[in-house]
């Protein structure tokens, strides 16, 4: 049985989508069958991803009741376009509007090793429809002076899932993203949040770079367009292998970490 990990923030522009898109990367890389579901109607994984805008069915429709996800399928993710916006507005008003996507998905969940749901900018019911199919969530945090106020009000939906829907889901930890420990912003950020969350807080960080835009506009994996950045990934991706147990794919992860060092 594979695991299903929710990667989620209480604001926008943390860095979810470039993790999303980059693990699903590595993960490839060390032999992993891996899924990647875009579940934000900006359908910013799918561009990242270099998805035909045209490709359907896409999660909407998945969620609308439309199409079994296995057909929404394309090279590996299942996309999402503004139609998602939609579906969310007419699952609100069904029963077991929270339970969609647990059990759209669960037909999948044999037949990947991981799936890796990106959730958009908000804490509203497609996140939680994500919170509730996961067996685990990853929190993404800015190197911001307020990262840990958002941390806290992501784990209070941790919470909330868990109390309710889905008592079994897991609280991987918290990445710090898009950082620049060479400036106090950052490193104060990164204490901070390590006083209040301990071991939670992942060591490995993720720079702040420009060659992130650049290889979103290209839909070229950081891995290959700067694999000295590219490095931080795969740090995190080890930490994520240890933490869910998945040790065989850590010991294929060495070669990976070998190859491209940290600038
Ligand atoms: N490590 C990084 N350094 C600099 N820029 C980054 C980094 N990671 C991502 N970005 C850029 O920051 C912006 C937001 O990133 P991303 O789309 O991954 O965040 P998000 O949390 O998914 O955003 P949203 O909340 O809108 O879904 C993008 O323009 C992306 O290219
Ligand atoms: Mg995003």
């Amino acid at each position: 049985m594979g695991a299903t990990i929710a990667v989620l923030s209480q604001k926008g522009g943390t860095g979810k989508t470039t993790s999303v898109r980059t693990l699903t990367d590595v993960f490839r890389r060390v032999g992993l069958d891996v899924l990647a579901v875009d579940l934000d109607p900006q359908g910013n994984l799918s561009d990242y991803f270099d998805v035909d805008p045209e490709a359907a069915p896409t999660i909407g429709d998945v969620l609308a009741g439309g199409a079994k996800a296995e057909e929404a399928v394309h090279d590996g993710i299942i996309p999402a376009n503004l139609s998602l916006a939609e579906a969310e507005l007419m699952l609100a008003g069904k029963m077991g509007r929270e339970l969609t996507l647990k059990r759209a998905l669960k037909p999948l969940g044999e037949r990947y090793d991981l799936i890796l749901l990106d959730c958009p900018p908000s804490l509203g019911l497609l996140t939680v429809n994500a919170l509730v199919a996961a067996d685990h969530a990853l929190l993404s945090a800015e190197a911001q002076y307020f990262a840990l106020q958002g941390v806290e009000q992501a784990l209070e939906v941790i919470e909330l899932a868990r109390d309710g829907l889905n008592p079994g889901l897991q609280w991987l930890g918290v990445v710090l993203n898009i950082t620049d420990m060479r400036t106090v912003h950052s490193r104060e950020a990164f204490e901070s949040l390590r006083e209040h969350i301990g071991a939670k807080l992942f060591r490995s960080t993720v720079r702040q770079s420009i060659a992130y835009a650049e290889s979103a506009e290209r839909a070229i994996s950081i891995l290959d367009h700067r694999p000295d950045l590219g490095a931080d990934y795969v740090a995190l991706a080890d930490e994520l292998l240890e933490r869910l147990r998945m040790n065989e794919a850590r010991e294929r992860l060495k070669p990976l970490a070998e190859a491209a060092p940290r600038s």
